[in-house]
């Protein structure tokens, strides 16, 4: 079963009270939603293995630890997953980016595909997918699905706000992998929002409502 880290630094967990404030307006939220996203990136990579160089300081020769050369990517669901992309580019700027386009069909609530563009080489890389909220999984299984089809086997899922719903659906349709998350809420309502949640993360973040 993959696990599931809750990033509970109090700097993201600050930030997270104001992206779900209402009165919250597009700029601030978009620009606490990239903070929060470059937060939660140093847990997200904490795993990631390290070697030994020899590097020269203006006094000695010693052993210095820097990343081994992992390929990572980036795999933002449009259009929401977007507002966290450059927030963990600032930290993982060598990462490559790939795109997968859904969205949630009101009535069923079930994804729809239309639009899928990743790096050629995305099944040789560690693959982080992105999106702000993951209400009943769908999305996200989705996504993974695509990826999986593709050859990919080393996948990590990043969202801000989980529902207890979604975290389940995740854990029964890819139970390998981990989900990072800055806080799971209570539940989902009627019509799929996650209670308490933000609302809607892609018009909250474009100013679309
Ligand atoms: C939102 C959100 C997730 C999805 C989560 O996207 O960004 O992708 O809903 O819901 P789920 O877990 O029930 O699938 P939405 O479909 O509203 O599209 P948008 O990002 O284009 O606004
Ligand atoms: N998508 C959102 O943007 N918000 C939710 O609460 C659920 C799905």
């Amino acid at each position: 079963m993959g696990k599931v880290f809750i990033c509970d630094h109090p700097l993201i967990q600050h930030k997270l009270t104001y992206i779900r404030d209402q009165n919250t307006k597009t700029k601030d939220f978009r620009e606490l939603v990239d903070e929060v996203a470059t937060l939660m990136a140093y847990e997200i990579t904490r795993d990631i293995p390290l070697e030994s160089i020899e590097v020269k300081t203006p006094v000695a020769t010693t052993q210095g630890k820097v990343i081994a050369g992992r390929m990572l990517g980036l795999i933002p669901i449009l259009r929401a997953g977007l507002g966290m992309v450059e927030g963990i580019l600032n930290l993982i700027p060598a990462a490559k980016v790939g795109h997968i386009g859904l969205y949630r069909d009101p009535e069923t609530l079930q994804p729809v595909e239309y639009y899928v563009k990743l790096p050629t080489d995305v099944q040789q890389r560690e693959l982080i997918v992105i999106d702000p909220m993951l209400a009943t999984g769908g999305s996200a299984n989705a996504a993974i699905d695509v990826l999986k089809k593709r050859g990919c086997t080393q996948i990590k899922l990043m969202c801000l706000i989980a529902a207890p719903e979604g975290v389940q659906s995740v854990q029964n349709a890819h139970p390998d992998i981990d989900i990072y998350v800055a806080a799971i809420d209570d539940c989902l309502n009627d019509h799929g929002y996650i209670v308490p949640g933000l609302g809607d993360a892609g018009d909250r973040l474009f100013g679309t409502k």
